[in-house]
This record gives structure tokens, sequence and C-alpha cells, in this order.
């Protein structure tokens, strides 16, 4: 079949490569219709995450036709059933997926030791993500391999279109988590750094939330103008002062929530102090991410108020306010996403038409275009927001 494989850093081929098959009786075989590209496969792209090796199998985005399950699927799932495949795969029986805290599932990561060693316990099995996370094989690919498939999977009800339903696998429920870990009261102003497609989901859910005002912050003008149609008043941070325009917004106070929605590779504008200083210690690895935009907002954040990071990181951050952080009383909520926690709630509102998460696509192409629509979404070319590939 065909996939997309990493080769090293910002070399993703189409290769072909070895169908998968059942390895385990909770095993099951989807043939991909739909995957799309993610800002954590860019992180993969740019070599920032741990532990990828050459002919890993990318995409964690991905959604199609189950053709085969194992024996001890158990009636879960059957060939023909369409499925969105959550991103994080899940055994449903441990203790943390019993807690509904399925991104840290003590089970599904097969590589538990390397986890250990790095973060000090495990965290779940993810899909084409780093062998701190498995080593799985992603689904940017014809047909993929779900393990645990009896419990890994979100069943597609007739009539959803694949562009209705997809992101129902990752960046939906984490704009969603992101939002809803903000704890929203209707007198609160949610600001959100970062308009990518991880931001433009926690903004709807910010409103569907009932926030009093959302804020959006980025510098790319389509991605504005998308969160200014969802309703945000939105700051273009090349052209003004994000504090400055925050405070303006709240009379002085402050937002009460502040989403990361940006993560490790934060753009500093070049007039910024912590500029030069991020990108050299990043280059020459004393430093593995760039905290900017945690810094601004712990700044900013009203005394009392919540930093929700969906943004991803991947190991150290150097001058962490600590000190603002700790006297301003802040209140930290991060993770990667427990997609299966939010995705039944998630998927009625999509029915109801409360929400369609189809808008954010702007580029659909073949499987075969990828490595080359990693780049138009890397380099925001043609306005790109969200690319779904078609194997
Ligand atoms: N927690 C999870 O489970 C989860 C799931 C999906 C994605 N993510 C993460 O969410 C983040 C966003 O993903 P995405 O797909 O939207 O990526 P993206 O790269 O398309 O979007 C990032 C956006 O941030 C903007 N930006 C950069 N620097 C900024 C700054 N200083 N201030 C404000 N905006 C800035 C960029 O212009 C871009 O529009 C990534 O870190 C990704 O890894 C996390
Ligand atoms: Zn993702
Ligand atoms: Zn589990």
């Amino acid at each position: 079949m065909k996939a997309l494989v990493w080769h090293g850093k910002e070399d993703i081929r189409c290769d072909a490569v070895t169908d998968p098959r059942i390895e385990d009786p909770r095993d099951a075989i989807v043939r991909v219709t739909s995957c799309a590209i993610c800002g954590s496969d860019l992180h993969l792209f740019h070599n920032f995450i741990p532990a990828m090796l050459p002919g890993d199998i990318m995409g964690h985005e991905m959604m199609g036709e189950v053709v085969e399950v194992g024996s001890g699927v158990n009636g879960q799932l059957k060939k023909g059933e369409r499925i969105v495949i959550p991103f994080t795969i899940i055994c449903g029986e441990c203790e943390q997926c019993r807690r509904g805290n399925f991104s840290v599932c003590e089970t599904t990561n097969r590589k538990k030791h390397l986890a250990e060693k790095v973060f000090g316990h495990p965290t779940a099995g993810l899909f084409g993500y780093t062998h701190l996370t498995g080593g799985y094989p992603g689904g940017q690919a014809e047909y993929v391999r779900v393990p645990f498939a009896d419990k890994t999977h979100i069943k597609v009800p007739e009539g959803l279109s694949d562009e209705q339903v997809l992101f129902l696998g990752d960046i939906l429920p984490t704009g969603w988590q992101a939002a809803v870990q903000c704890d929203i009261q209707p007198d609160d102003t949610v600001a959100i750094w970062g308009c990518g497609p991880v931001g433009q989901m926690a903004i709807r859910s910010a409103i569907l939330l009932g926030a009093a005002q959302v804020i959006a912050i980025d510098r790319l003008p389509e991605r504005l103008d998308m969160a200014e149609a969802a309703g945000a008043v939105t700051i273009n941070f090349d052209e003004e002062s994000v504090i400055e325009r925050l405070n303006e917004l709240t009379d002085g106070k402050g937002p009460e929530k502040c989403i990361d929605a940006v993560g490790m590779e934060s753009y500093v504008s070049p007039w910024q102090p912590d500029t030069i200083y991020d990108r050299a210690k990043q280059m020459l690895m004393l430093e593995s991410d760039r905290p900017h935009v945690l810094r601004e907002m712990i700044y900013v954040c009203r005394p009392a108020g919540v930093i929700s990071v969906p943004g991803v990181y991947g190991g150290l951050i150097d001058k962490f306010p600590m000190g603002l952080a700790m006297n301003k009383g802040l209140t930290f909520r991060m993770g990667q996403t427990h997609v299966n926690r939010w995705t039944d709630d998630l998927l009625r509102r999509i029915e109801e038409g409360q929400i369609d998460p189809s808008f954010v696509i702007t580029h659909t192409a073949r499987l075969e275009d990828g490595p080359e629509m990693y780049k138009v979404f890397r380099d925001k070319q043609d306005s790109c927001v969200k690319v779904v590939l078609k194997p």
C-alpha cells in the first residue's frame, strides 16, 4: 500500500510499504477514506519531538471503513462499518480509561519502558507519533491497523460526510477540551493564542460554552478572518501589542481564561526580547521548546485565572515565570486530548447542526500529494488552514 513515511527532518515521502495485518485478536484493519495533516505532525516534520525513526508511518487523524476484525473484537465493531479513529489508542479497561483519562491509558503504549524513563510514567499509545507513545504506524496511508479496536473507534451514523466527522478524532475534541478545562463562566473573556485548526475549534467551543467575549490572536489574515466569522474579536500580533490590546478589551483586568493553541514552535516578532534567546537555545539543543506564548499568557491572565494548554510541548522550556504564575494564583490545565471522553456529545452536536467542523478545510488532495501538502500547510501557502488527503 501507499503511505506517508517519515525519513528525517523535513523529509516525508509517499512510499510503497507492506499492508498492515491483524497482529492481535483485538485489532481491526481500516481502509482509510480520509485523513488530515495536524499541527502536531509539523512538530514531527521539524524533528522537534524525540524518538521518531526513519520508516515510521505518519498520521493520526483518519477515518474509513472496517475491512477486517480480529477474533477478540467481540462484535463491538463489524466489517463494513464506518469509523473515525481517535488519535489516542485506548483499552477502555484500565483505571485511567475508567476515569475517562484516555490519553494516559495505562495499557496501550507498547513501549512503556521508554515513556517511563522520560516522563516518569507511560502515557497512551498514539498513532503516527513518537516511539515514546508506542511508535504505532499512522493513518496517512491506504490502510491502518487499529489496536484495541473494540474500544478505539467512533462509529459514524448514516448521512454524515467524511468532512463533517473526520475531526472528531482529534482537533474538534482538542479545541473543546481546551475550552471545557477553562471552566467558562458567563462573564468570562477567553483569549486564544493561535488561529490554526485547533484554535478555530477552541474559539467555536468557547462561544458555544457561553463566554462573554472571545479574543483570537494570530498574524495570518485568513485565519483571523475565520476567527472573526465565528464571533471572536481578533488581534494581529504583527500589528499591535497583544498585552496592551488584551488589557484594553478587558478594562485593564486581563482575560480570565487563556488558551495556548500554538505550542512549542511559537513565532515571536523580531522585536520581542525572547526571540533570539529561545531560537539560539533551541538550535544549540539547550532548550527543546519556545515558550513565548506561555510567558505572554501568564503575564496577561487575570489573577485567579486559568491557563489551558492544548498546544504540544515536547521537552524542556526555559525562563518559565513561575513566580508570576504562583503569586497570581493561576490554574494550569493541559494534556493530549482524552478524545473519547467528548465524542458522544460532540457527535450529537454535529448531528443537530450546532457545529460543522468542515469549515476549516481549505485544501483537499491525493495521498501522493501529501509530502508537498506538508510544506503548503507549514508555510501557510495559498491561505492553507487545513489539509484533507484522500488515499
Ligand atoms: N493536545 C492535543 O491533544 C493536541 C491535538 C492536536 C493538536 N495539538 C497541538 O495544537 C497546536 C496547534 O495545532 P494546529 O493544528 O492548530 O497548528 P498550526 O500550526 O496550524 O497553528 C498554529 C497557529 O499559531 C499561530 N502562532 C504562532 N505563533 C504565535 C504567537 N506567538 N501568538 C499567537 N499565535 C501564534 C500560527 O500563525 C498558526 O496559525 C500544535 O502545537 C499541535 O501540536 C494538540
Ligand atoms: Zn493532532
Ligand atoms: Zn486504558
